[in-house]
């Protein structure tokens, strides 16, 4: 037996405010807007990361009215880096959404919020319980860790009817009294305990503040939950790139179609093999091809292995699809400021000013 809702959130509560965090720039502020933003990075990136991006970010758009009004690249450029970046494409649709829609002010409700582009569920009840104290259940992935193990719930979260229980479960446990302040301290308390105690590999127990009454711990084997049977098969491609500069060093950049990957970001442009590559190249571009080593690059269900192979094009090299819509010449200067891809970026900064040619 779990002891009561109520106990269970006192622990929760009483945790967060003791030992869980209190120096996120996020958690100075009840400003749906800044907490939205916050949440939405943090999906699937680390604080740390986010940490560095979320000033920068909030300097050049401080309110959801100049995110609107900002153009889409502007947006990307400033989430390069971030990846997932149909994340920034949301959050950019989502601005203009509540300006069209609510006037301006994020809605103050879990339900009304989830109507707004990229913000699910657990989303939706993060930024109304942070902002408004709303009695909301969130339910992210380490969330799921903590609930399931703390109740000994074994359903299988690949079957939509026990993911659903566990939602039912999960706003049993929420408190019921004080919700301005508990609310916002429970919600945190989940995510901080889910982020640095309940951890998948290593549950911290010994300091665990649900350890009492935690059903897994009393069995001995907390990381057998939660359960999850449907395993998502990972896949491999293989990409080859064209690394395109001129005489002045500029570098060709073309920008990615709005459907498949890297959408809509700046990129070199991308072949399926290295024969269809060079077949885009001319006879004297050809002659300067020169292969870089390849490199892996992991994406959340598939690994791509990338080679690129750079040459040096004069005017007249210039043909196919490199004559495409929307591509141009880069120098070192320019490039930076672009959306481009993270391994994209990476390969561009390793390149720096070094010449493979000999001219
Ligand atoms: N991950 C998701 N939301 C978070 C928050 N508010 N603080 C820390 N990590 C988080
Ligand atoms: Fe997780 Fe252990 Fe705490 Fe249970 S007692 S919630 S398994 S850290």
């Amino acid at each position: 037996m779990t002891a009561p809702a109520s106990a269970f959130a006192r622990r929760v509560v009483d945790w967060q405010q003791r030992h869980g965090r209190h120096d996120l720039p996020w958690q100075a502020t009840r400003d749906p807007y800044r907490v939205w933003l916050s949440e939405i990075m943090l999906q699937q990136t680390q604080v740390a990361t986010v940490l560095s991006y979320y000033p920068r970010f909030l300097a050049r758009f401080p309110d959801v009215a100049s995110l609107a009004a900002a153009d889409e690249d502007d947006v990307l450029a400033l989430w390069s880096g971030l990846g997932y970046y149909s994340r920034a494409r949301h959050l950019h649709r989502c601005a203009r959404e509540v300006m069209t829609r609510f006037g301006g002010a994020f809605p103050r409700s879990a339900a009304e919020l989830g109507t707004l582009p990229g913000i699910g569920r657990s989303t939706a009840a993060a930024i109304a319980a942070f902002c408004f104290g709303e009695r909301a259940a969130i339910l992210d992935g380490n969330v799921k860790r903590v609930l399931t193990r703390a109740l000994g719930f074994g359903g299988d979260l690949a079957v939509a009817t026990h993911e659903r229980d566990l939602w039912r479960r999960a706003e049993g446990l929420l408190p019921t009294t004080d919700l301005h302040r508990t609310m916002p301290a429970y919600t945190q308390g989940l995510m901080d305990l889910g982020a640095t105690v309940c951890t998948r590999t290593r549950p911290a127990c010994a300091v665990c503040p649900l350890a009492d009454e935690c059903v897994a711990a009393r069995e001995g084997e907390p990381t057998r939950y939660p359960v999850r049977t449907r395993r998502v098969a990972r896949s491999q491609a293989t990409l080859w790139l064209l690394h395109a500069r001129d005489a002045q060093g500029r570098v060709w950049l073309a920008r990615r179609p709005g459907r498949g990957i890297w959408a809509r970001l700046y990129c070199l442009p991308l072949h399926d093999d290295g024969d269809a590559l060079l077949a885009s190249l001319t006879p004297a571009a050809r002659a300067s091809a020169v292969r870089h080593a390849p490199f892996r690059h992991v994406l959340t269900h598939r690994d791509l292995d990338v080679h690129v192979v750079s040459a040096r094009l004069q005017p007249g090299d210039l043909t196919g699809d490199l004559t495409g819509a929307e591509g141009g010449w880069f120098t070192a200067a320019e490039w930076p400021a672009l959306g481009l891809p993270a391994p994209i970026r990476r390969f561009l900064q390793a390149q720096g000013d070094g010449y493979l040619f000999d001219s």
